[in-house]
């Protein structure tokens, strides 16, 4: 809406006042803006009334729904006896959380330091690994995403993600395992999955060949849901360690169960990590982030100086957390999103079938990708077909995300409470939007 005009109704008021007063470059999702009022399980409503089934989940954090009673009766209770108290002061929902933390993280990781999003726990795993390991460089992956600082930034690996120029040296980019998209061009199995060897020829020339972490997420989440073959982290974690190198599993979109059958992404993987990075999920919209690892690596923060947050492990986020991991634990574990996660995937592979403008079908658990090419022989990206597709279902009553270097894959990641009736939906749904899709 121009300046000076006159906003008719809530819709326009809130798009004129959210182009009036926040940075432009707040990425928004849909040709026109869709501002949301409420929500209630797996439902969200727009200010002038109209349902959705929301299969993206306030990307992949509205982990037990929209408005979960106990979550809200949790952050009720406590915000009435003690909403703040930094992290110079223990808590009782700060170590209650970290508690429960230990219990379900896997192997050796045992202790939490709690910051406020997946970007302040990415910062804080790079600054342990160095700590620990004395050493500086870090390798990341190509496609990766690990947030908006100049730290999170520098690791991420798609240009469009690193906004000014100016990264933090010392953080080099191996190359990713996109099957779909070789970047050695070769095919698996026949492979012998020679992107993970890509690790080492990075650290042989490009770094001291002293590094002090890895870090990667199981499955690349903003990439647009890259799964890499089942081998490629457990022959990436013996490259790090040689090397002198922390691995650090970066959960923040695979954590809590999204991947089924296991509470974290990694665990699929065989891989014992050294550094887990947590948030989204953790607290079903509550802006909380984690970072977790061994006692013995811990250990090496005492004595390097002194580190705060002033909102991390806030009483009110933790309490919520501690909810939604209850929530989890009883109505939506790690097998009932394996569950629930099959029968979306058979579904998607269904329509795949009808639509050869689906390239390919990815993921795990209840995070869902589909990668939208102009056609299958040459597999060339469809971002307009993708962003038709966003339309388009909205439209239907369903939302979902993009993703992807290219903005071609669609990410279908709902709240891990959902139920087969809610997968079978969203499918209906999802199918009747891409009957209308134009490939360009
Ligand atoms: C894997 C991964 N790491 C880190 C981040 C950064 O998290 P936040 O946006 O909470 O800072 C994200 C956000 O999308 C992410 O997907």
């Amino acid at each position: 809406m121009e300046t000076g005009k006159i906003a008719t109704s809530k819709k326009a008021e809130i798009l004129d006042k959210q182009k009036r007063y926040l940075f432009p470059n707040h990425l928004l999702y849909y040709t026109e803006p869709l501002p949301l009022e409420r929500g209630e399980g797996l439902h969200v409503w727009d200010v002038d009334g109209n349902k959705y089934l929301d299969f993206f989940g306030g990307i992949l954090t509205t982990s037990v729904g929209h408005n979960r009673p106990e979550v809200t009766q949790a952050v009720r209770e406590q915000t009435e006896k003690f909403i703040h108290s930094s992290t110079l002061y223990p808590n009782e929902a700060h170590v209650n959380l970290a508690e429960k933390m230990a219990q379900l993280a896997p192997g050796r990781i045992q202790v939490s330091y709690f910051t406020t999003s997946g970007t302040d726990a990415d910062e804080t795993a790079v600054m342990l690994a160095r700590q620990h390991t004395g050493n500086q460089e870090v390798i990341a992956l190509r496609h990766g995403y690990s947030g908006r600082s100049a730290m999170g930034m520098s690791l991420t690996g798609q240009s469009s993600w690193r906004i000014g120029g100016t990264h933090i040296l010392g953080i080099k980019h191996a190359i990713n395992p996109y099957c779909y998209r070789c970047p050695l061009k070769l095919k698996y199995p026949s492979c012998g999955v020679a992107c993970a060897h890509d690790v080492e020829d990075v650290i042989k020339t490009t770094t001291s060949g002293r590094i002090a972490a890895f870090l990667a997420e199981p499955i690349q989440g903003v990439g647009g849901f890259i799964t890499p073959p089942p081998e490629y982290f457990k022959i990436v974690a013996d490259i790090i360690r040689h090397y002198g190198g922390l691995f650090v599993s970066d959960e923040v979109q695979t954590g809590f169960g999204r991947t089924g059958e296991k509470w974290f992404g990694i665990e699929h993987w065989e891989v014992e990590p050294d550094i887990m990075t947590m948030a989204k999920g953790i607290a079903n919209g509550f802006p909380l982030g984690n970072t977790m690892t061994r006692p013995d690596i811990a250990e090496s923060t005492v004595g390097a100086g002194l580190t705060i947050s002033t909102f991390g492990g806030n009483p009110v986020a933790c309490a919520a957390s501690l909810a939604t991991m209850e929530v989890l634990e009883k109505e939506a574990d790690p097998e009932h999103v394996a569950r629930v996660g099959k029968a979306l995937r058979a579904g998607l592979e269904r329509l795949a079938d009808k639509h050869p403008f689906i390239g390919d079908v990815r993921g795990m658990g209840l995070m869902q990708g589909l990668e939208f090419v102009k056609d299958r022989q040459s597999r060339e990206p469809a971002p307009k077909a993708a962003s038709h597709f966003m339309e388009l279902s909205r439209k239907e009553g369903l939302l979902v995300g993009k993703g992807g270097l290219y903005g071609n894959v669609i990410r279908i990641s709902p709240p891990l409470t959902a139920s087969a009736d809610d997968v079978e939906e969203a499918l209906e749904l999802a199918g009747k939007a891409l009957k209308g899709v134009v490939v360009d």
